[in-house]
């Protein structure tokens, strides 16, 4: 999020781009891209050519900024509470910067913390450090991003709202003021709220998406005990009263990444430490924790018993277009085939396994050929443009037994249940087997 922020306003503005991790610095300004994101590299060495885009690990580089944004992780505690270490940590940094700043800086919260966080974290440290008062020595206004990975660049280049929670009028004024100089016409519908409404609406929006992707999963397992039922014909005619809509309503193995797991995970548990009912968004995960375990379920029930077979597993990432496999539902199925004695050859056109993750014997193939070639069953789990070109012919050329599990229903089951043993998540079994 901080590196698709920065090299998207270094198009109109110069902008500086600290992170603590040198390394990834001198990577990004020799031009060289470290995640996989469509539009990235382009627009990064555009801005390190124009000179307008730059990257340091000292946080002095951003000094004179008139707006500074903070971007770092969230991640999550061992109890699933939000971990604000990095806020913490940059809010310091940024006071020290702003301490000697002869305007008024405006400092946004971009990173996605729980509501209270501008206010009783940030607002404080950036007090203590820069030895200055929010509101005449600087601005600060929460500021949460909606962008997802694969389309990051494409969201923050035209995306459908921004949000603003300004501490006061001269913090709504600048920030109104920056957007507007970036977007021009193409500025968004914008909401002002409180730094708490803002932070908020980060939340409301990653629990109800999170959500909707558990509710058709729930749905899609009474689907599969009715012969030819499919969850894409129930999906549609629940999505098309316009009250509901049709977007994130896929069924599949379950969502991962690195947003909604701990986003709801620390969201559930910022209402239980308010004594708030957080039921409906334990079911959400707890949904979502089964996936993986009714995916493999599906998978012995269509293939039998999987020891000594040979699994192709089709995609690791989280979700197509990215090489992110945080939270990625493969890594559970994969992780649950090799303690089932499966052998178990996986391919990613972006993504690999994590290193030490007890997924080791895991056989990472160099192509989707080589990964189908011999296999007992494939099951398609990250729904990449390439796996979804593929034809019956080739899963029946390839494999011993062409036995394919589509976890994402990226496939015609019309197509393919004609010469295939095809089975998707969602999807009753055709009678006539
Ligand atoms: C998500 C939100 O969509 C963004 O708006 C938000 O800014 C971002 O989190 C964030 O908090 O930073 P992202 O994690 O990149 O974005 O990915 P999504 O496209 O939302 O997908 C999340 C997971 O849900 C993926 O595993 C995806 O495969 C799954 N999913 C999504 C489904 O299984 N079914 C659907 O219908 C939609």
């Amino acid at each position: 999020m901080g590196l698709s922020t920065a090299v998207c306003f270094a198009a109109k503005f110069h902008t500086a781009a600290i992170d603590i991790d040198s390394a990834r610095v001198v990577q990004l300004n020799s031009g060289r891209v470290p995640i996989h994101e469509k539009g990235l590299k382009p627009l990064l060495e555009k801005g390190l050519k124009s000179r307008r885009l730059s990257f340091s690990s000292e946080p002095s580089a951003v000094e004179g900024s008139d707006a500074l944004f903070i971007a770092v992780g969230t991640p999550s505690n061992q109890d699933g509470s939000i971990d604000l270490a990095q806020v913490r940590a940059a809010s310091v940094d940024i006071g020290g910067v702003i301490k000697r700043a002869p305007n008024k800086p405006l400092v946004m919260v971009r990173s996605t913390v729980i509501p209270g966080t501008a206010r009783e974290v940030v607002k404080p440290l950036l007090e203590q450090s820069s030895g200055k008062t929010c509101g005449t020595g600087f601005g600060l206004c929460s500021n949460p991003e909606f962008l997802r990975e694969g389309t990051a660049i494409q969201d923050t280049m035209l995306p459908q709202r921004i949000v603003l929670g300004p501490f006061d009028d001269g913090s709504l004024h600048a920030a109104s003021a920056l957007y507007r100089r970036f977007y021009g016409k193409k500025t968004p519908p914008t909401v002002v709220t409180t730094p708490e409404g803002a932070e908020l609406v980060k939340y409301g929006s990653n629990s109800l998406l999170a959500s909707r992707v558990s509710f058709i999963n729930l749905i899609a397992r009474v689907c599969e005990l009715f012969p030819g039922t499919d969850v894409g014909d129930v999906a549609l005619g629940i999505g098309l009263d316009p009250r509901i809509g049709r977007q994130f309503l896929q069924a599949g193995p379950g969502f991962g990444g690195s947003c909604f797991p701990k986003d709801i995970r620390a969201f559930s548990a910022y209402l239980e430490g308010l004594a708030i009912d957080s039921s409906i968004l334990k079911s959400v995960l707890r949904i979502n924790d089964f996936q993986p375990e009714h995916v493999v379920a599906l998978a012995e029930a269509k293939a039998g018993p999987l020891g000594g077979k040979k699994v192709a597993v089709l995609g690791l990432a989280f979700k197509a277009e990215t090489g992110d496999v945080r939270e990625s539902r493969s890594i559970p199925v994969v992780k649950m085939l090799l303690e089932k004695g499966a052998s178990v050859h996986t391919y990613d056109p972006a993504a690999s396994l994590p290193k030490g993750s007890g997924l080791d014997s895991a056989v990472r193939s160099p192509s989707v050929s080589e990964c189908l070639r011999g296999a007992d069953l494939a099951i398609v789990m990250t729904a990449w443009r390439q796996f979804k070109a593929l034809r019956p012919r080739d899963f029946q050329a390839l494999m011993r037994t062409p036995v394919l599990l589509d976890a994402r229903r990226v496939y015609d089951p019309k197509v393919f249940s004609r010469t295939l043993q095809y089975f998707a998540v969602g999807r009753g079994e055709d009678e006539k087997r």
